[in-house]
């Protein structure tokens, strides 16, 4: 599927793969402090059967044909999608491209039967927790010091699938 996002780019989200985690851990490096391995994302890829993987892709009309803008990681298990890692190049942030590769999981959680999306976030990252909230998940619990580096609760969100996203 393609979507304009912001007016100007054209924004091409499919599935990414083994080939693409060079660029994958370029974003990855760039937007955590305690970022998934080349080794966490390949057992995700290649050994654990409800991971999901979707990239925002800008297709050129030179080579290199594409550049990936940004990535999303969820898990379809059983009646819940739960979302394990999102992120977006720094110079393509505020243009919607979190938003739409969010809506892209839960189209496709939706899709296999999941009722309700689940994550966790840096009580710190306020960020992420207001582009989650423009999009209809609500904080429904905290976990003491569940992160390191620094050390941070977790904000735990969920979204009612029946609810529908937020348009
Ligand atoms: C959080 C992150 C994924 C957002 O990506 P993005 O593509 O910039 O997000 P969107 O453009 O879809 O933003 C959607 C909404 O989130 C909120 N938001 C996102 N970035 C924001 C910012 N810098 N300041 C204020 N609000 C922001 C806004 O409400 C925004 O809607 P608006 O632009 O219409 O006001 C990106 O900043 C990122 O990669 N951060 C580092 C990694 C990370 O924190 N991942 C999430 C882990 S849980």
């Amino acid at each position: 599927m393609v979507t304009r996002i912001a007016s100007r780019l054209d924004v091409h989200v499919h599935p990414f793969h083994s080939r693409d985690l060079d660029d994958v851990l370029a974003i990855e490096q760039e937007s955590f402090s305690e970022p998934w391995t080349r080794g966490m994302f390949e057992a995700e890829l290649l050994g654990n059967p409800f991971a999901r993987f979707l990239g925002a892709f800008c297709h050129g009309e030179m080579p290199p044909a594409k550049r990936l803008l940004g990535y999303i990681c969820y898990w379809v298990v059983f009646d819940e999608l739960r979302l394990m890692n999102l992120a977006v190049r720094p110079d393509h942030r505020r243009q919607g491209i979190a938003s739409h590769l969010v809506r892209h999981a839960v189209e496709e959680g939706i899709a296999h039967g999941t009722t309700r999306a689940l994550l966790e976030v840096r009580a710190g990252n306020r960020l992420a927790q207001k582009l989650y909230q423009t999009l209809g998940f609500q904080q429904y619990g905290r976990r003491r010091a569940y992160y390191t580096n620094p050390n941070e609760d977790a904000i735990l969100m969920q979204l009612q699938l029946a609810e529908n996203l937020q348009p």
